[in-house]
């Protein structure tokens, strides 16, 4: 696989589009991320989504889809869940949505990388989640699980795919960051660490997971400190920026959520129905409009004003790399796009 040829097609038309919406103050799509279905064969602790049993688009519907993102520019694509590899025509999809160009990621828990290999072949860097050590990993994500990330991780390396971690720190893993970190240093696997997070709109609204999940705030206001201190040292393992974990700990401190700026500017969000939304965390909400059924491109410029309760997500950090903060975009080319090359 090549894999950079496969990123390069369309980052050119992508990134004149995102300046010049940008400059204009316009609304473009340079990334999206699909639900593309909220069904998930694993019950983790903190996360809700499966039971959102909504109609998914039809294999055609999908194509159609990614012809309309196209045909606006879009540069990427990034498949999450649910879990992506229980659609049984993923690896089709994924292969027409590389076919046009587009740079493909998967978000997978791991579990049918190995039946899905074929899949593979179309994706330019997947992200697993790893909550930590093998205790800690399968307390939060099921017995047997740190297993399958690890089986998956080494079978997905050994066809030379990017591959990096997302682990979620909830009070179980909070004092045990170093655990994680070396972990993932002696696999040379880079992580994005956040905190687990609760919003009513969010994908994850399981409050009950939530509640046995949360943090106290003064450990992991250490923890912060403590992943803080690491960026500062030139840390290579983690990935999101140190600004993105001074904006957590201030938003912690100050007992507010962030809220962004580019959600539904830049970036958006697809449910598995065709909804079109701001971002991931307020995907599930019944008010968007559905592009499958008056048009992508509609659906994507006249989306609605709902307001947005915030979050800790990392996708604070994409939100600020399109503002353009030129220390996480430097921080995103060291921690990120070198995993390319
Ligand atoms: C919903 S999963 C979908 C992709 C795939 N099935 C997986 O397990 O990675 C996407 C990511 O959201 C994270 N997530 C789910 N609920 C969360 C919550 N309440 N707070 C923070 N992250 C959460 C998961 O741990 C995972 O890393």
């Amino acid at each position: 696989m090549n894999t950079l040829s496969g990123i390069k097609s369309r980052i050119p038309l992508g990134l004149y589009r995102l300046l010049k919406a940008k400059i204009l103050k316009g609304k473009f799509p340079h990334a999206i991320q699909f639900n593309i279905t909220f069904k998930c064969n694993q019950r983790c602790m903190y996360c809700g989504i499966y039971k959102d049993t909504r109609q998914e688009m039809t294999t055609e519907q999908i194509f159609r889809m990614i012809d309309e993102f196209v045909e606006l520019g879009t540069a990427r694509i990034s498949f999450t869940g649910g879990e992506p590899l229980l659609r049984k025509d993923f690896s089709l999809i994924a292969g027409y949505a590389r076919k046009q160009g587009l740079s493909v990621s998967l978000a997978t828990n791991g579990s049918l990388v190995g039946k899905c290999t074929d899949a593979l072949e179309n994706i330019n860097s997947v992200n697993m989640t790893l909550d930590g050590i093998e205790a800690v990993h399968d307390q939060q994500r099921g017995k047997g699980n740190f297993k399958i990330v690890m089986d998956a991780f080494e079978l997905i390396r050994g066809k030379g795919i990017p591959v990096y971690f997302v682990s979620v720190i909830t009070k179980n893993n909070c004092m045990r960051i170093n655990e994680l970190l070396e972990l993932a240093r002696s696999l040379d696997v880079k992580l994005i660490v956040q905190p687990v997070f609760y919003s009513e709109q969010s994908h994850a609204s399981n409050l009950e997971g939530y509640m046995d999940a949360k943090y106290d705030d003064k450990i992991m206001m250490e923890t912060l400190g403590q992943l803080i201190k690491l960026k500062e040292q030139g840390d290579s393992t983690l990935i999101l920026s140190k600004r993105y974990y001074r904006n957590v700990k201030e938003s912690i401190r100050q007992g507010k959520k962030m809220v962004c700026s580019h959600g539904g500017n830049l970036f958006c969000t697809i449910s598995p129905d065709g909804r079109v939304a701001p971002c991931n965390l307020l995907v599930r909400d019944s008010r968007w409009l559905n592009g499958n059924e008056i048009g992508f491109r509609k659906a994507f410029i006249n989306m609605p004003e709902i307001k947005c309760e915030g979050c800790l997500s990392s996708f604070m950090d994409i939100d600020d790399m399109y503002s353009f903060k030129i220390d996480v975009a430097w921080n995103y080319y060291k921690q990120y796009l070198k995993l390319y090359t």
